[in-house]
């Protein structure tokens, strides 16, 4: 049974290898018991409160509640804060009822109410029994006449056992720089991630993990989670001297306030969490496989994909996209994707978003001559599109000026010169739907890039009363997920793509609608081995979208062979931004063979279990490996980088195979049992500077 309930005070959530445990005090309030290796039977979770210190306040370090409310004497990161309609500023919340629901995906949700405000909470967990994740997220309620304001709405806090070596793993980063692994011993005090920008944001990106200082890709305990909120978020970790680590995450409460009128409930978004005694790697694969398996709206390979940004920039038209199209036929690629410059008066990004009609200067017969030559190459047809935005050079700015978040008597503050609209308002929502559920409607799209290339800043809602205006952190996000959520309900054949600027909006919030993930804007072959790591610590090689583009290029220059920028691209899901136009017969043919190669072995690398064998780093060669899950065909990228003095050639050790099975691999003679990969190595041999090698491992069957 994934959910035990020991008939008075005490719930475990069993995964096939962890445990989690909730258990009541004497007080009927709900602590926290238990997370870490599977413990049998739940009599053999341990007492809630044994680490409490007994000369402590109530709400000192040692007391773990599950959902903690500010009042009384907490003070610790607070789950939740909340005013009521007197004034009073103290929540205490006790324990009403509980349910469990069986299921694909088993449930319990334990109900807590204040002891004498009508402000309900419901906890809700969901466990993955085979990714050994535990879902959380809280639903508050106002189940009495008079209004209550929330101030703070976590999603949920993840207690770790005490201790005090604590070490964080986070992942920081810039605009085309996304996703870098950062790593710091905890000490007492409060260390923030966070993004106020309303999207994920490039700087940071919802993910923790805490490990005693000593875990390593294959080994240790790691605790760790991942939020699902693509806007302005916050994960805390708060560590106290005597060793009480704890991570508190969810809708940032920076500038958030939400009023709660009587009857009405407010859904926080899910925080994933899970643990693991096998290391990084293994926290990484079950989040990776939580992913494909349950969050993402479709399954199976993606296609390699061609993208004209790169090549045309703004410079979009009918013939030119056309002769594109007919070279990225040629070489194997199955959509064909359109990406900005196509509409309005968009010559530059000082003008046209907003007007998402067709420009007949550059398509003079609007876009289905186009789509016909797409579709008779043998290609789907993908457009991108950036739908929360307005130029203030557009139509739409000039016919709604009003939609754009704003305060009175302040000038907007314009990025990249554009402006946000609003989406807490429902009119802009319902406009946006039809303007994308129009283009789908109208054309054979089969694919949606979801651009956004500015965050948030005078976040005003003037036609709102004052005391609901900060709603919009919220609302927007919403509004996003609502608009993607309908067109996908009646376009179920078109995939999405999450882009902003690069990778400024990838979390599980967004994944749970889209089918990709724009990476980053640096398509730098070596630089993104860095980028793609981070990425991989999180999120699954299927969503991380990844181009080949030319050495020179808008973002960064650097010479690097064909083979090299398709080896790291083919670590991901293998799209080319580069200008065929300009590659020799030669490239072309290179790349129509590696094209067809990265077919061949898409499956397990998209959908395979990921091994990130050598760090980037950690030394001049990147190694991961992808093995699919029945374990009979795996596959290894190895790219060396900037040579220093005379490093030896590293040996390069496969993981995840079959000890006892046969294997052929390319770079030896005879083939050799799993056991023996594993354990004596594979020695390959990069030829210098930026060389790089894809080893196929393949299962020998018998017959
Ligand atoms: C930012 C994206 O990251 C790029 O790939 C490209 O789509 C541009 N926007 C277009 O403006």
């Amino acid at each position: 049974m994934p959910v035990l309930f020991d008939g008075g005070c005490r719930w475990a959530l069993q995964g096939k290898n962890v445990t989690y445990g909730i258990e009541l005090d004497d007080e009927n309030r709900l602590r926290h018991a238990y997370f870490g290796a599977r413990l049998p039977r739940v009599t053999d979770l341990p007492k809630a409160d044994s680490y409490h210190f007994p000369h402590e306040s109530p709400g000192g370090p040692g007391v773990r509640y599950e959902y903690p409310a500010w009042g009384s004497m907490y003070y610790r990161e607070p789950c939740l804060k909340a005013t009521f309609a007197d004034g009073v500023r103290d929540t205490r919340l006790v324990y009403e009822d509980h349910k469990i629901e069986e299921g694909e995906v088993p449930r319990l949700i334990v109900g807590l109410r204040d002891e004498l405000y009508s402000l309900r909470v419901s906890l809700h967990y969901r466990i993955f029994e085979e990714q050994d994740l535990v879902e959380r997220y809280a639903v508050l309620e106002n189940v009495g006449g008079e209004g209550i304001t929330l101030e703070q709405a976590l999603s949920a806090v993840w207690h770790v056992p005490p201790g005090s070596s604590y070490r964080l793993t986070h992942l920081a980063g810039q605009f085309a720089g996304e996703t870098q692994v950062y790593r710091e011993e905890i000490s007492p005090g409060k260390k923030v991630l966070e993004s106020r920008r309303g999207i994920t944001s490039h700087h940071a990106n919802p993910f923790f993990a805490l490990d005693w200082g000593d875990a390593t890709e294959d080994a240790g305990e790691v605790w760790f989670g991942a939020l699902g909120w693509s806007g302005s978020w916050k994960i805390s970790v708060d560590h106290d001297v005597r060793g009480h680590p704890q991570v508190s995450g969810g809708i940032n409460d920076f500038d958030f306030s939400w009023p709660l009128e009587a009857g009405a409930s407010f859904t926080t978004p899910f925080f994933v969490g899970g643990y693991t005694s096998d290391g990084f790697g293994a926290a990484s694969r079950s989040l990776h496989r939580y992913v494909m398996d349950h969050l993402s709206p479709t399954k199976g390979p993606r296609p390699v994909l061609y993208n004209s940004w790169e090549a045309t920039l703004f410079d979009v038209n009918e013939e030119g996209q056309a002769a594109l199209a007919e070279k990225a036929a040629s070489i194997g690629v199955e959509l064909f994707v359109l990406d900005d410059g196509w509409f309005g008066e968009r010559r530059d990004d000082r003008r046209g978003l907003g007007d998402w009609w067709v420009n007949r200067k550059k398509f003079p017969d609007g876009l289905d001559p186009l789509i016909e030559k797409v579709k008779a190459l043998g290609m789907s047809f993908g457009l991108w599109v950036e739908p929360e935005m307005v130029n203030p050079d557009s139509d739409l700015y000039r016919q709604h000026p009003e939609w754009i978040y704003r305060f009175p008597h302040r000038e907007p503050t314009e990025s990249r010169n554009q402006l946000l609209l609003n989406l807490a308002k429902e009119e802009v929502r319902e406009h946006l739907f039809e303007v994308l559920d129009g283009l789908l409607t109208g054309h054979d799209i089969s694919f949606i890039k979801w651009d956004m290339n500015r965050p948030f800043s005078e976040p005003g809602w003037p036609e709102a009363p004052p005391g609901r205006q900060r709603e919009v952190w919220v609302r927007h996000v919403w509004g996003v997920y609502e608009v993607l959520e309908r067109l996908r309900e009646r376009h179920p054949g078109v995939a999405f793509e999450t882009c902003a600027s690069g990778g400024g909006r990838v979390d599980l919030g967004i994944l749970r609608l889209t089918d990709q993930a724009w990476t980053s804007d640096n398509t730098d072959p070596y630089d993104r081995l860095f980028i793609q790591e981070g990425f991989s610590i999180a999120y699954p090689a299927r969503a991380m979208m990844c181009w080949v583009a030319d050495p020179e290029k808008w973002v960064r220059n650097r010479e690097a062979s064909l083979s090299y920028r398709f080896h790291s691209a083919m670590m991901g899901s293998l799209g080319i931004g580069a200008d065929l136009m300009r590659w020799t017969e030669a490239e072309l043919e290179e790349a129509r063979e590696l094209v067809e190669k990265y077919k061949q072995i898409r499956d397990t690398v998209q959908e395979g279990d990921q091994y990130r064998l050598l760090s980037p780093r950690e030394g001049r060669t990147t190694a991961v490996q992808y093995v699919s899950r029945d374990r009979s065909r795996s596959v290894l990228f190895a790219l060396c980088g900037v040579r220093r003095f005379t490093e030896p050639e590293p040996r390069i050790f496969p993981r995840g195979l079959e000890p006892d099975a046969l294997y052929n691999i390319t770079v030896e003679h005879e083939p050799v049992t799993g056991a023996a990969l594993m354990r004596r190595g594979v020695e390959i041999n990069l030829e210098g500077e930026l060389s790089s090698v894809m080893v196929e491992i393949t299962e020998v069957r018998a017959g």
